[in-house]
């Protein structure tokens, strides 16, 4: 039977994965009363957000998405959405110190400038930023992807610029993670990662749990989880 035109039509609902919050969830929940408060950045259409709420028995909410269609879907959770990016220190200003926790899941690698360089500054202001949004003992959790070599993902990262250029959707070649043009992203490695959070002034890192994924030599893909206290 045909499909009305307008179900067709239709995008699928975006839902990314929730087993990747795992360790978060472990590291979070011998640490929070219940009801506490959590703005999540980069928040997607809401899904690991309703994970998480539900995982640790959250109360008070806020998600932060630039894509307004995503927003959307995550206003649906109920809770507050703020429709800004997570670099608009304006937009973020009125929130500062009123979270226990600030979580950017899978954000920081698509935060990409014209280098590796200018990539991690990027992520560097959406950290201090993060951490500007956590009160006093809060605390900012970082989740992303982890790659090596860092030459291929830096490699990746103007390749997919320079084909981003040209096409509008992504183009996959064999598994999902494999594709050239948007959304173009910068990889970081799990040190990197560390060194960022580690440096950044006024909190404490307190645990990383990192778990490699795949090897197909000399590639390695894994995950990395870090939590950090706010001083
Ligand atoms: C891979 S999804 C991650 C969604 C969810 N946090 C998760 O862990 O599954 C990255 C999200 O970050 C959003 N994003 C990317 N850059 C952003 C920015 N500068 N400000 C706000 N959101 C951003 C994207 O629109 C996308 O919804």
């Amino acid at each position: 039977m045909a499909r009305p035109a307008e179900a067709a039509a239709a995008p699928p609902p975006e839902e990314w994965s929730t087993w990747r919050y795992r360790d978060l969830v472990d590291l979070l929940a011998p640490r929070l009363a219940a009801g506490a408060s959590l703005v999540d950045l980069g928040a997607g259409t809401g899904n690991t957000l309703a994970f998480l709420r539900d995982a640790l028995g959250l109360g008070p909410l806020l998600a932060v998405e630039q894509d307004p269609a995503r927003a959307q879907a995550a206003a649906l959770l109920g809770c507050p959405v703020l429709v800004a990016s997570v670099l608009d220190p304006a937009a973020l200003a009125p929130h500062r110190a009123g979270f226990d926790v600030a979580v950017a899941g899978d954000l920081l690698h698509h935060l990409t400038g014209s280098s590796r360089g200018a990539s991690r500054a990027l992520a560097r202001t959406a950290l201090e930023l993060a951490r500007d949004l956590v009160r006093p003992g809060g605390w900012l959790a970082v989740l992303e992807p982890t790659f090596r070599p860092l030459a291929v993902a830096t490699a990746a990262l103007h390749l997919k610029r320079a084909v981003a250029r040209y096409r509008s959707r992504r183009l996959e070649l064999g598994p999902r993670w494999l594709n050239l043009g948007p959304p173009v992203v910068c990889l970081h490695d799990a040190g990197e990662l560390r060194r960022l959070v580690a440096d950044l002034a006024g909190v404490e890192l307190v645990a990383v749990t990192e778990r490699e994924r795949f090897a197909p030599w000399p590639l390695r893909r894994g995950r990395a989880t870090l939590l950090a206290r706010r001083a």
